[in-house]
């Protein structure tokens, strides 16, 4: 099938590059003409494993293109995926749809067949409504059908995310673009019965609902860490002894430092701002957004008894700054609430960040450091920001000289017992 991607970011570019993998002809097409340019020379504007080698792959086989000519893209092409950002207001919670729908009027001035419009972007729930009401007019109402086809892709793992789906959703009312879509999805759904087809409504509020569940279970164990230190219980028994429960799910069961990135922080509030404007409590979604916020608050408390509230001259290193391992995104990271206060108590820091220094971080008394060893070296306190395999395996007595360090591991890789006779006092989360 003919496919045009409209927006090159983590979900337009993932996407549009598996598609071709999977056969069809895609045009991924994005404002930004540099972005385009470099794509056409190989250069990839997002970390994500394994993407380059795909895009690589399917451009040369001339599967996959590159053009920042919305028009011409969107003429040639009969599956239109809008895939531009929705930024979420951090004070109203609500997201900005103004991208969505300078694209949605774009495409109606080149509607010069009948197409499938599907949006990709995390909108609020009757966006695709909107989206309907734009695109009419006297002379194309059977020129177009408007689907919502939320996407559920990991950072760090959405190729896999996308080639191996828990579920495909396509919310539409339309027999024939229901049909195209599970046409172009067949491949991926073949072998299970994960296909489902919604209205469009419900596959809006999915995408919402799925992300803020997540968000709730990960809020959950956090709390029941909290909990676990007061008790000397190991947090993660907890996580075995419940996430072996088929009802309850093993995975998201990990404590640590809360939920970052771009998707959780703003999809869950921009659920609570639909019901608001619906007049729906939504207390739990509610609690999870509260409790998540405070947690680079108890985080520096922890810090702070470790240091026996001695901050001043202290020379403390993070391993890993981003929010999670897998990916360069600093969006929402805890290490961007946890550096400035720790420099504004006075310490200094050292960072190892395998995806390379951060802008974000380019601040007074913050060092990158191109290797572990060299930002461990002296250090007071190694803090284990995120869960890189490479920090899986350290050989700590190496890696620093004073006699006596500390660890504080908010992602748990280590067990206490390693350290009991080592002159390294170990702290982790919910231990
Ligand atoms: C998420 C959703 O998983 C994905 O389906 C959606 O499309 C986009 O948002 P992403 O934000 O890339 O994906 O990363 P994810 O792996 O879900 O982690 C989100 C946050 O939760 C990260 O900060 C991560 O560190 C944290 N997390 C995740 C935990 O603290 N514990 C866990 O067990 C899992």
């Amino acid at each position: 099938m003919k496919i045009c991607m409209v927006g090159s970011g983590y979900v337009g570019l993932v996407s549009g590059a598996c598609f071709s993998e999977l056969g069809n002809s895609v045009i991924c097409v994005d404002i930004n003409k540099k972005k385009i340019e470099n794509l056409k020379r190989g250069i990839m504007p997002i970390y994500e494993p394994g993407l380059e080698e795909l895009i690589f792959r399917n451009h040369k086989q001339k599967r996959l293109k590159f053009s920042s000519n919305l028009s011409e893209s969107v003429q040639n092409s009969d599956i239109i995926f809008i895939c531009v950002g929705t930024p979420t207001n951090k004070k109203t919670y609500e997201s900005n749809l103004k991208y969505v729908f300078k694209v949605v009027n774009d495409i109606k001035k080149n509607l010069n067949k009948y197409k499938v419009i599907v949006n990709k972007s995390t909108v609020p729930v009757t966006t695709g409504d909107k989206i309907e009401k734009i695109l009419i007019s006297k002379n194309n109402n059977n020129k177009f059908d408007v689907v919502s086809n939320p996407e559920f892709l990991r950072e760090g793992e959405a190729i896999r995310d996308f080639l191996y789906p828990d579920r495909v959703v396509i919310g539409t009312s339309s027999k024939k673009a229901n049909n195209i879509l599970k046409n172009l999805y067949l491949p991926l759904i073949k072998k299970t019965n994960r296909y489902f087809h919604t209205s469009r409504r419900a596959a809006e509020l999915i995408k919402y609902a799925a992300n803020a569940f997540l968000a709730t279970k990960i809020t959950y164990i956090n709390e029941i860490s909290n909990l676990c230190e007061k008790l000397q219980i190991d947090v993660a028994e907890i996580s075995l002894g419940i996430g072996s429960d088929e009802r309850i799910g093993s995975r998201f069961l990990r404590a640590g430092p809360g939920y970052g990135g771009s998707c959780f922080p703003k999809d869950t509030r921009a659920l609570l701002s639909i019901a608001k404007k619906y007049k729906t409590e939504l207390s739990i979604v509610k609690s999870t957004v509260k409790s998540n916020d405070s947690r680079n608050k108890y985080l520096l408390n922890r810090i702070k008894n470790i240091l026996n509230n001695k901050f001043k001259g202290k020379k403390i290193t993070f391993l890993g700054v981003t929010f999670k391992a897998g990916t360069d995104d600093m969006r929402d990271a805890s290490s961007l609430v946890l550096i400035p206060n720790l420099i504004k108590k006075g310490s200094n820091i050292n960072y190892y960040e395998p995806t390379g220094i951060k802008s974000e971080l380019n601040k007074k008394n913050v060092k990158y450091f191109n290797n572990i060893k060299d930002a461990c070296k002296n250090s007071d306190l190694l803090i284990i920001h995120t869960e890189w395999n490479e920090f899986k395996q350290l050989n700590f007595n190496k890696l620093n000289q004073k006699k006596k360090f500390k660890i504080f591991d908010l992602r748990n890789l280590y067990s206490p017992i390693k350290f009991k006779k080592k002159n390294i006092e170990y702290f982790g989360i919910g231990r």
